[in-house]
This record gives C-alpha cells, sequence and structure tokens, in this order.
C-alpha cells in the first residue's frame, strides 16, 4: 500500500477533512520543464482558464481530474491508470482556495470531492507543472509532445533523388545512429534503402530491428520467385502494377521489407510512388475529387486456396485528431479489389470513378514515379500505407531473380520513432 504524510489541515463546507498527499506525488513532464509563466484568469463550475505566457487557454475540471498522474491515479509500476473516466462526478471542481499557482508555476488542485464508488473519501490533491500544462494547451503542442509534428516529406521523382536514401546494413544493425536515420527517412520519405545485406534470412533481423515480425499467411518471411500456377501475381514475371500489400486485411502490415537475394534477369524494375504526394496535389487542385476519395468505400479481397480475406475502406483516410487533418494512409491496391459492395446505381459511383482516374493519373505520372532495380545484397523497406510500388516485367530465361520479403506494424516503427526522438533530442 501506498505511504502517505499528512500535510495540513483544510476546512471545507464546514467538515474538517484530512487531506493526505501520496509521498512520490510527481510532477509532469519534468525532465522537459520550461520556465512558463502561469497566471489564473478566471474559475467557474466547469473549468479554470489560465493564462500561460499571456496566452488564454481553458481547462475543464474534468480533463484536469482525469489527468491525475500521482500514484493513487497511475500505478508506478504499470503505469496504468486505476480508475475510469466515468467515475469522475459532473460537479467536481476545487474545494474552496484549492486552486493555486504554486512559486514554481505549477498548479495544485484540491478537489471538492472524491471520485464516484470510491471508499476512500479523503480530499484529494493533484499537482500540474507548467511544462504539462503548456503541453495539453493546444493541439499542436500536444502533436509535437507525440512526435507527431514531424511531417512526412512529399516527394517526386526529382527531389527524391536528391535525397540520399541507402544505410550501410551494419550501421542499420549495430549503431543508434544508423536506426535512427532508416526510422527518419521512413518517417520523411516512406522509403529506405539498406546495402551490404548478406544471408538468406537477414530480412528477419532487419525487420526485428524495429519490431515483431507480422505474420500471415505467406509466412514469417516470404519469397517473391517467379513459379508456375502462382498464388499472387507477385509470384510470376509478368508486370506487377501500383499496389499496396495485404489492404484485404483489417490492419494491412506498416511497413514491408523486401531483400533481392538474386537479380540477374532482364527487366523487372522496381518503381516507387509517394501516394500522399498525389493525394495532396489533388487536395489542392480538386477538393471535391479528394473528398469522395476520402469517403467512397472499396472493397478488397483475397480469395484463393481455401482463403477468403475481405475488408472494404475509402481510398484517401485523414487524421481527423490532428490540426488540419493531415493525410494518415492511403488505401490503392487495384490488383486486390473486389466487385464494389456499394450501391452502384447512385450518381456518387461515376463521381468516385472519376475522382480515382484523377488520382490514378498522378500515381501513373513518370515524373511522380522513383524507378531502379534493385540490385543483389540490397533490402528496401517501405511504408505500405503510404508508397506505393510496383515491378515491370521480366525474362525469367536471362536469369534469377529472388527476393525475400517481411511486414511489421507502423505501431512498432512509431513506438522506435518516438523512443529515439527523445534519445536524439531531434
Ligand atoms: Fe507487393
Amino acid at each position: 500500500m501506498l505511504t502517505y504524510r499528512i500535510i495540513r489541515l483544510l476546512t471545507n463546507n464546514s467538515i474538517r477533512r484530512i487531506v493526505q498527499y501520496p509521498s512520490s506525488l510527481r510532477l509532469f513532464n519534468t525532465k522537459t520543464q520550461h520556465n512558463n509563466q502561469i497566471k489564473l484568469k478566471s474559475i467557474n463550475d466547469t473549468h479554470a482558464t489560465l493564462l500561460i505566457n499571456d496566452k488564454e487557454t481553458k481547462y475543464d475540471w474534468i480533463f484536469l481530474r482525469d489527468s491525475c498522474q500521482c500514484d493513487q491515479c497511475i500505478d508506478s509500476s504499470t503505469k496504468q491508470k486505476l480508475y475510469n473516466t466515468t467515475d469522475i462526478p459532473l460537479t467536481i471542481s476545487p474545494q474552496h482556495q484549492g486552486f493555486n499557482v504554486l512559486n514554481d508555476n505549477s498548479v495544485e488542485i484540491v478537489w471538492n470531492q472524491p471520485l464516484l464508488n470510491q471508499t476512500d473519501t479523503n480530499v484529494h490533491r493533484s499537482l500540474y507543472s507548467s511544462a504539462w500544462l503548456q503541453t495539453y494547451s493546444s493541439s499542436k503542442n500536444i502533436a509535437h509532445a507525440r512526435y507527431h509534428d514531424r511531417l512526412p516529406v512529399y516527394w517526386n521523382r526529382n527531389n527524391i533523388q536528391q535525397v540520399n536514401l541507402h544505410v550501410k546494413c551494419d550501421d542499420y544493425l549495430n549503431s543508434d545512429e544508423g536506426l535512427y536515420t532508416v526510422l527518419k527517412h521512413l518517417n520523411d520519405y516512406g522509403l529506405v534503402f539498406i546495402d551490404n545485406v548478406h544471408g538468406e534470412f537477414t530480412v528477419e533481423r532487419l525487420t526485428e530491428r524495429i519490431g515483431s515480425i507480422r505474420h500471415s499467411f505467406y509466412g514469417k518471411s516470404w519469397d517473391v520467385k517467379s513459379m508456375k500456377q502462382a498464388i499472387n501475381v507477385a509470384y510470376t514475371s509478368q508486370a506487377l502494377g501500383l499496389h499496396m500489400d495485404l489492404l484485404y486485411f483489417e490492419a494491412p502490415p506498416g511497413l514491408q521489407f523486401l531483400h533481392s537475394l538474386a537479380n540477374s534477369v532482364k527487366g523487372g524494375a522496381a518503381y516507387y510512388v509517394d501516394s500522399f504526394h498525389a493525394a495532396n496535389i489533388l487536395r489542392q487542385n480538386n477538393l471535391q475529387a479528394f473528398e469522395i476519395l476520402c469517403s467512397y468505400p472499396v472493397t478488397f479481397h483475397y480469395r484463393n486456396i481455401d482463403r477468403h480475406y475481405h475488408f472494404t475502406r475509402s481510398t484517401i483516410v485523414l487524421n481527423r485528431y490532428l490540426p488540419d487533418n493531415p493525410i494518415d494512409h492511403i488505401n490503392y491496391s487495384p490488383p486486390f479489389q473486389a466487385p464494389f459492395e456499394s450501391d452502384t446505381s447512385k450518381p456518387e459511383f461515376r463521381q468516385f470513378i472519376q475522382a480515382l482516374q484523377y488520382f490514378r493519373d498522378l500515381l501513373e505520372d513518370p515524373n511522380n514515379q522513383l524507378e531502379l532495380v534493385l540490385e543483389k545484397d540490397q533490402c528496401v523497406i517501405f511504408h505500405n500505407r503510404r508508397v506505393l510500388h510496383a515491378r515491370r516485367e521480366f525474362d525469367t530465361a536471362t536469369g534469377n531473380r529472388w527476393l525475400k520479403g517481411c511486414y511489421t506494424d507502423l505501431d512498432n516503427f512509431k513506438d522506435r520513432l518516438r523512443i529515439y526522438r527523445e534519445k536524439f533530442q531531434s
């Protein structure tokens, strides 16, 4: 059990209560505390209005009570929240003289009532550092704190060719700097190449450097070789148009790794397109088309050899929780589309088709495509929810072509990116 120390006695509505302070009550974000000036402007039944460096911000009492991070509210070991948001009474507010800006610009609140259904009826005290209050003063600051503010750099053929996207395998596997360079490239461009990769299963190690491997019905890792009676067009020597993998899954894998173990065939060049760049052009030039791509349902499926995967999603998905609703991911994979399951008798269907054709034209514009041959011992890593990949036809009579692939989820990538941004402070 927690130990408490009694600090002082307060009077509240003529009931004398002992205010108990958790022994390890801590300020939030003490590591990044800044010299923010906090002033109280006003208080009412539902919120406080503070001036943070003279900028006015309102904080709802329920938000503040819900965010208390003391040891009674957050388990100090597991970091899990110990009560529900719905346990907070709607009438919660500070008790009389229970709101104080302290000398270090942190804010102390002594609440007027306990949480619902709590046996402990002692008055609860919360403490908020000025840095924490500033973080939660705007959606931009929140995005920064979560490292959501490192926005993608949209690219076309010209500007991506100016960027060095290559990292040596040894640096990537064995140095923090090498890993961080790869993570930044994936965040900024959704594309990076690892050079000097040797060994049949090294692609699995490369994947595990970012996170656990995402297994699928193709296996833990899988081979892309042409074969007779292939179960996927990828396993043929035919041209394979721009697409994303596994959009027929509820959660398609976010990162794809493809390691070239052999490449002596004629043809078979790969090309990549930044679908965010294309969608952004559409957003700027044809908002109506952009918006219909954000909403119209497209069904993807895989129906083959005792498998029946199926999922319906819009072509463009925005992050509606971030400022300016940036593009979160794209769903574009013509080879894996199922028949439409929407009501195609409605005029929206043809409006959608026209919008998709505009989008297709941007994706298929050679000025927006980076084409290259993935050389033997190179591994490409790309953001499967952003960067489309494709390959030209190749001639199997001219040699061998063998890629080994692996997936991991975007959660693992974002986790590493946040941790390494914090570590490198950039
Ligand atoms: Fe693919």
